[in-house]
């Protein structure tokens, strides 16, 4: 049966308010910030291939998606004055060609002046006549798109944006954890393909099906990796057929609910008890790592601690030798781990303001030698983020440490048996409490079965 979120709507319609609320808050402060009295929010304009009609599938801006789950809504703009029910200029154009958006419908109604629009010309009499106290939030690639509004993201306001975005409302919250149950049955059936001996690509459709989401509908593209396909850590290819020899199975595929995101990944075994007690040590690392999330702690450290305890995972199965700290500072485990533990999630599965220490737009670096970590932020309560260490073969990485003095710290021996599986991957969404946090993925899981 495919899954329908539907009816979970009447939840969110009573978290709904209390979230345009904070965006009401956060949109006032950026505004006496910039100066200006009016944020106008564009949800963007379809994009074209080169010489040819055929449009891209439509990405809105993060921003317009964040004050309504209109996902499919080009060209349209919310307006944001303080103390002013906002305004939608819904754009619903005349066009019998494709479909457009239908009437405006569901819980997110109420908290908006709704105006409908049938032409572009028509979105101008609802803008504030006073553009010079505009500001605009959005790509604006076509001048005709901003109304004469010359304010175009300006730096001070869309810095208290991206900061304010890092942490989430009970709203996005309860969407997330849909989002992860709906991600969660995809797995599921995933799951039962590969068990099935099915190929790539008949793993990612039942995977579609389960979520009912098309390609497009995904967060991200889906990663279904067969055997040694999981050492390519964005392995978005879909072999036709299952390979002769079926060793193991990395998936790391999303959904969406009302826009946000979930971003899951898991490793399975086909036969080989080995391979699958190396998951069962990765599963108990990544919830060790987990259990060590709270508010207050600094997520770059976890990282690298995080490296510490894969270097101990790999000694403790015979691929490597040395202690954690040699491991660490010798490069090892930065050539089985070659990705960052985890990143902001949200609107976008790589959610804006990881980098940053504070809303006037400071950033934080990631650690020396760890250029691919997207978040270095402390992690304050209602951040939801991902935990998603992981260890692979990856050859180009492992034979730089030739001649050096990691080399002989590897069992190149094991090296060679772990190569047809890949890798490895366990990756959980997590929102932080005070004390803690709560486990998207997990219980969305666990509710399954
Ligand atoms: N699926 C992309 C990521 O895990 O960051
Ligand atoms: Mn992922
Ligand atoms: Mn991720």
């Amino acid at each position: 049966m495919e899954a329908d979120y539907s009816d979970k709507n009447k939840a969110l319609a009573a978290l709904y308010p209390a979230h345009i609320e904070a965006l009401r808050v956060r949109h006032d402060h950026a505004l006496e910030t910039s100066g200006a009295a009016h944020a106008i929010i564009f949800s963007g304009a379809l994009k074209y291939a080169f010489l040819d009609d055929r449009d891209y599938p439509f990405r809105p801006n993060p921003h317009f998606l964040s004050w309504a789950p209109l996902t499919g809504l080009p060209l349209s703009y919310i307006v944001h004055t303080p103390g002013e029910t906002p305004v939608l200029i819904y754009y619903q154009p005349h066009d019998y060609w494709h479909p457009v958006p239908g009437a405006p419908d569901g819980y997110w109604t109420a908290s908006f002046d709704v105006r409908v629009v049938h032409t572009l010309v028509d979105v101008a009499q609802h803008l504030p006549a006073d553009r010079e106290k505009c500001v605009l939030i959005g790509e604006v690639e076509d001048d005709a798109h901003a109304f004469g509004i010359e304010r175009i993201n300006p730096t001070a306001a869309v810095n208290i944006l991206h900061y304010a975005r890092g942490q989430k409302t009970e709203y996005e919250i309860a969407c997330m954890r849909l989002a992860s149950q709906r991600g969660a049955s995809g797995h599921r059936a995933a799951e039962m393909a590969f068990r099935d001996g099915l190929s790539e690509l008949e793993i990612h459709r039942a995977y579609c099906k389960a979520v009912s989401h098309t390609e497009d509908e995904l967060p991200y593209g889906n990663i279904v990796a067969l055997n040694d396909h999981g050492a390519v850590l964005h392995y978005t290819r879909f072999d036709r057929k299952p390979p002769a020899a079926i060793h193991s199975f990395l998936i790391d595929a999303g959904a969406q609910v009302n826009g946000y995101a979930s971003d899951i990944t898991r490793t399975y075994s086909y036969e080989d008890a080995r391979f699958d007690e190396l998951i069962q040590r990765m599963d108990a690392t990544q919830l060790d790592i987990i259990a060590k999330i709270q508010a207050g702690i600094d997520y770059a450290d976890l990282h690298v601690e995080t490296h510490r305890m894969l270097g101990q995972l790999l000694a403790d199965a015979g691929i490597v030798s040395g202690d954690p700290d040699t491991l660490l500072a010798t490069g090892v485990t930065s050539a089985f781990f070659p990705h960052g533990l985890g990143h902001l999630l949200g609107v976008q599965v790589h959610d804006v303001g990881g980098f940053m220490s504070d809303e006037a737009g400071n950033t934080i670096d990631p650690p020396s030698g760890h250029p691919f970590l997207r978040l270095t932020r402390s992690l304050e309560e209602n951040m939801v983020l991902t935990i998603e260490p992981g260890i692979y073969v990856i050859d180009m990485l492992l034979e730089n440490l030739r001649g050096t003095p990691a080399e002989s710290h590897v069992n190149w021996d094991e090296v060679d048996w772990l190569r047809p599986y890949g890798g490895i991957r366990i990756e959980d969404n997590v929102r932080v409490t005070a004390g803690g946090c709560e486990n998207l993925t997990r219980e969305a899981f666990a509710a399954l079965s």
